[in-house]
């Protein structure tokens, strides 16, 4: 089975102008799928729907279906999904909740009920693999771009999904950070299946496959 199946999906926000139409693919167990596209051309609204933030948090139009391991994003809520995809938005701000990064990071793996202890485990590993130890007790809104990227990308490594979907996250990032990124998504691609959207191609090494995206269709892959 493969793990993410998007058939037939097209999408209009409330505008009602299809931003996505008629996109087709499958993603099987370890592969590595890039997403370029000029800006506009629908790619954080493909990774909002592949995850189910698209139905569940927009009212537009969506035709055709998303599978996540069998399961059709419009019948799963976006809580229950969440161990099996996660999603690293574009803009980090976008996902910041709490006051400090450890407590961040801890967040989503006490709402899916992981044990005291092993959140702890988790939060320290994540934080070393991401190289923000040094930021744990710092207020996530107060660090710099790039600082509350990597703060995002922990946050959703901590809850181990088996399929996770990066949403330019190299384009704050400096070269170092990026490198340990780089690194850390080509650990990651050895056990999960990964869709990232990196339009400046510095992960093209990474890649299996290229979906390129022009005016919400894949043009050629
Ligand atoms: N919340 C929203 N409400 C209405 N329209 C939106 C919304 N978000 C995006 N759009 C529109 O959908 C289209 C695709 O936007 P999207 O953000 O998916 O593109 P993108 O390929 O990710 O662009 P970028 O490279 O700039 O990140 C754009 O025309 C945009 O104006
Ligand atoms: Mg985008």
């Amino acid at each position: 089975m493969f793990p993410l199946v998007v058939e037939n999906l097209s999408y209009a926000y409330r505008s009602g102008h299809f931003v996505l139409r008629d996109i087709s693919f499958r993603a099987a167990e370890r592969e590595s799928i890039g997403i370029v596209g000029a800006n506009g051309s629908g790619k954080s609204t493909l990774c909002c729907c592949l995850c189910g933030i698209i139905p569940h948090f927009f009212q537009g139009q969506m035709q055709g279906k998303v599978m996540i391991k069998g399961l059709n994003t419009k019948e799963i809520p976006v809580n229950n999904l969440a161990p099996e995809i996660g999603l690293v938005l574009q803009d980090p701000n976008d996902q910041i909740m709490m006051p400090t990064v450890e407590e961040e990071i801890a967040f989503s793996l006490e709402n899916h009920l992981v044990p005291p202890r092993e959140i702890m485990e988790r939060v320290e590993e994540t934080m070393e693999l991401v190289g923000i130890t040094r930021l744990r007790r710092e207020y996530p809104y107060r660090l710099s771009g790039g600082e509350k990227q990597l703060v995002a990308i922990a946050t959703v490594l901590a809850l181990n999904p088996s399929i996770i979907i990066f949403d330019e996250v190299l384009s704050m990032l400096d070269e170092r950070a990026s490198r340990q990124i780089l690194e850390v998504m080509n650990k990651l691609k050895e056990e999960k299946t990964l869709v990232i959207v990196d339009h400046t191609l510095q992960a093209l090494p990474l890649f299996d496959r290229v979906l390129h995206l022009e005016q919400g269709k894949i043009s050629f892959n």
